[in-house]
């Protein structure tokens, strides 16, 4: 059984990001043969901000650090902050080893207010991701308040492109795209 992880940006709880996060891990899980486990950078303790090493982080940083190192792929989120990802899901990226998510598929997602910063995960998490050498699925998911019943729960209108990112994830796999031969 492979293991995906989710990783939410959002300092705030409930979270439209955590929620979309886990939308679309469950969807992915739908499809056979995973397993997931979702967290936000909240989960990893409130002395990440001031965390400036590995060895210094505290467990339950180390733990979400180890999920990720361990996992077979990743949905990440963030709510967009001042047209980005939040700072401190940046800082818990900046603190990984630069060969840690070498490879690693990631499907990438983002809430906000504004339409138009949709944008956000193309001009921002894409270089990112490329920084570390991942295998980024296509189809990116964004979405802002219209999105969601409530803050609890997503609404169906993005159903299809998350079903989208999930079958590209699969195909990754169901074509050894991971496969050292490519390597
Ligand atoms: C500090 C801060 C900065 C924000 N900056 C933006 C922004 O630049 N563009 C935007 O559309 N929304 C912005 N927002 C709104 C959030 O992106 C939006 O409400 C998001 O869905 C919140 O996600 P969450 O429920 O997971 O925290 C900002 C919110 C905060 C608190």
């Amino acid at each position: 059984m492979r293991l995906l992880v989710g990783l939410s940006g959002n300092l705030n709880r409930p979270s439209r990001t955590r929620v979309l996060v886990e939308a679309i891990a469950s969807q992915v899980v739908s499809r056979g043969g995973w397993r997931s486990e979702c967290f936000d950078v909240l989960d990893a303790g409130p002395a990440l901000g001031a965390t400036f090493s590995k060895d210094a982080a505290a467990p339950e940083h180390r733990s979400v650090w180890d999920k990720i190192a361990a996992c077979d792929a990743i949905v990440v989120g963030s709510p967009v902050y001042k047209a980005s990802y939040t700072g401190l899901l940046k800082h818990f990226f900046d603190l990984l080893e630069p060969t840690l998510l070498a490879g690693k598929p990631i499907i990438v997602c983002a809430t906000a207010k504004a339409p138009h910063h949709a944008l956000m995960i193309d001009h921002q998490f894409r270089p990112l991701f490329a920084f570390f050498g991942s295998w980024i699925v296509p189809t990116g998911i964004f979405a802002t308040d219209a999105d969601f019943r409530s803050p609890e729960n997503l609404g169906d209108g993005l159903s299809a492109k998350i079903s989208k990112a999930a079958e590209e994830l699969r195909f990754h796999f169901a074509h050894e795209l991971n496969s050292p031969k490519l390597g």
